[in-house]
């Protein structure tokens, strides 16, 4: 775990994470000592003029054009190494698209507006006049993606809150990751503890308390009590996703993301959960540090997001790794059609589809799942691989 001090931070950077930590210390103080782990995570992220995502912190990396493993920023996302992933993902969005019988995408959280760029130059390639509508909760990243994706004018428009209705196809790249996750300990005793976090006088520091109805009623049916074993639960994102069937009237839902099934989500050695923060590219677990300046993250419980969208309604069309997804979905036809044939753009092809494909990169850790309701089914991008059965 880094020390606060060991990482290099401009002093406004310094002095925007003190004016986040005084907001935090209010919140706690209002709440009479403690707040749940969710309520830091989302404070820490999206409260509005604060938060990563909310404050003109957030740092999406770019490779280098020189070199392009060098890469430079917070973290990286699929669309943010190379166009190759929102040409190849429309290949699957077009299938949804007919399938609905509508030119409707909305994408939730479009972070630098990026993979909606490419996605938009794939339709218009493949003769789909579609409308593109983004979602966003953070203001500051709205106002960057209105910006990079002018060039679309009124073809792209932005939403306040979700549809009454909708029928198309909806995309999600490493946002459910994203949204506020709960905390929860066993005690050596065996006791399901909720975990909050406290100021202790010098500094924030986690508590543990008698866990909620919420997680009494959920986390012993997922995972059998372990002794000194911590871990999270999405509670937020089960709650998007089982909405999703109130207002998804045709078509489907692809979610990309990290994670797992439950059954390796809640292993018994990963006893101190998933929780990462990223800040220039330095991955570690200690959320309560540097507060505004640093993503905070937990991988995604899969088979808790099928289950959900079955109680909403809604269907499960595939389950599988990215890598698999891409290559089903044309990644290799696509990378063949690209232009730049010249030594150096063929190693940038080459490094952003190993990052996309490889097991040690982002092929296996990452996965794609897609819901919906009222479409035949039998989506290319799960073609070959399916893994619905592992859930
Ligand atoms: C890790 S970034 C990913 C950005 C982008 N999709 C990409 O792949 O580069 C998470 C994004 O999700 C947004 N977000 C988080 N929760 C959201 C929600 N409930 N609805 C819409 N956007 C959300 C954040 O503001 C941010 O834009």
């Amino acid at each position: 775990m880094p020390a606060e001090n060991s990482i290099p931070v401009s002093a406004d950077a310094l002095a925007h994470s003190q004016h986040v930590s005084v907001f935090l210390r209010a919140q706690i103080e209002q709440a009479g000592g403690w707040i749940p782990f969710s309520n830091w995570m989302h404070d820490a992220l999206y409260a509005p003029g604060l938060g990563y995502y909310a404050a003109g912190n957030t740092k999406f990396a770019e490779p280098a054009a020189d070199d392009p493993k060098q890469l430079k920023g917070d973290f990286v996302t699929a669309p943010q190494l190379t166009a190759l992933f929102g040409l190849t993902l429309a290949n699957q969005v077009a299938e949804i698209l007919k399938q609905s019988n509508a030119l409707d995408i909305l994408e939730f959280g479009a972070g630098s507006g990026a993979l909606a760029n490419d996605v938009m130059t794939a339709m218009d390639a493949l003769g789909m006049p579609v409308r593109y509508q983004i979602l966003e909760v953070s203001a500051d990243l709205k106002a960057r993606q209105q910006q990079r994706l002018a060039v679309w004018g009124n073809r792209i428009t932005w939403l306040e809150r979700t549809p009454e209705e909708f029928s198309g196809c909806i995309i999600a790249n490493e946002v459910l990751d994203a949204m506020p996750v709960e905390l929860f300990a066993w005690s050596a005793q065996g006791e399901l503890q909720q975990r909050g976090v406290i100021w202790n006088g010098q500094q924030f520091d986690y508590q543990d308390r008698t866990a909620n109805a919420a997680l009494r009623a959920t986390v012993p049916q997922r995972m059998p009590a372990l002794p000194d074993y911590c871990s999270e639960i999405n509670l937020q994102a089960e709650g998007w996703i089982k909405s999703l069937g109130q207002w998804l009237t045709r078509g489907a839902a692809i979610l990309i993301d990290y994670g797992f099934p439950q059954h390796e989500y809640y292993h018994p050695q990963r006893h101190r959960g998933t929780l990462m923060c990223h800040i220039q590219h330095l991955a570690h677990d200690n959320a309560l540090m540097a507060p505004g300046l640093q993503d905070i993250t937990a991988h995604v419980d899969f088979t808790a997001m099928a289950d959900a969208a079955l109680s909403g309604g809604l269907e499960v069309y595939g389950y599988t790794s990215q890598a698999r997804f891409l290559l089903n979905a044309g990644l290799s036809e696509v990378m063949m059609k690209q232009g730049d044939l010249s030594a150096r753009g063929h190693t940038n092809l080459r490094v952003a589809i190993q990052k996309l494909t490889s097991e040690a990169e982002m092929g296996e850790l990452f996965k794609v799942i897609t819901i919906g309701r009222n479409i035949d089914g039998g989506l290319i991008g799960f073609t070959r691989g399916d893994r619905r059965d592992s859930l």
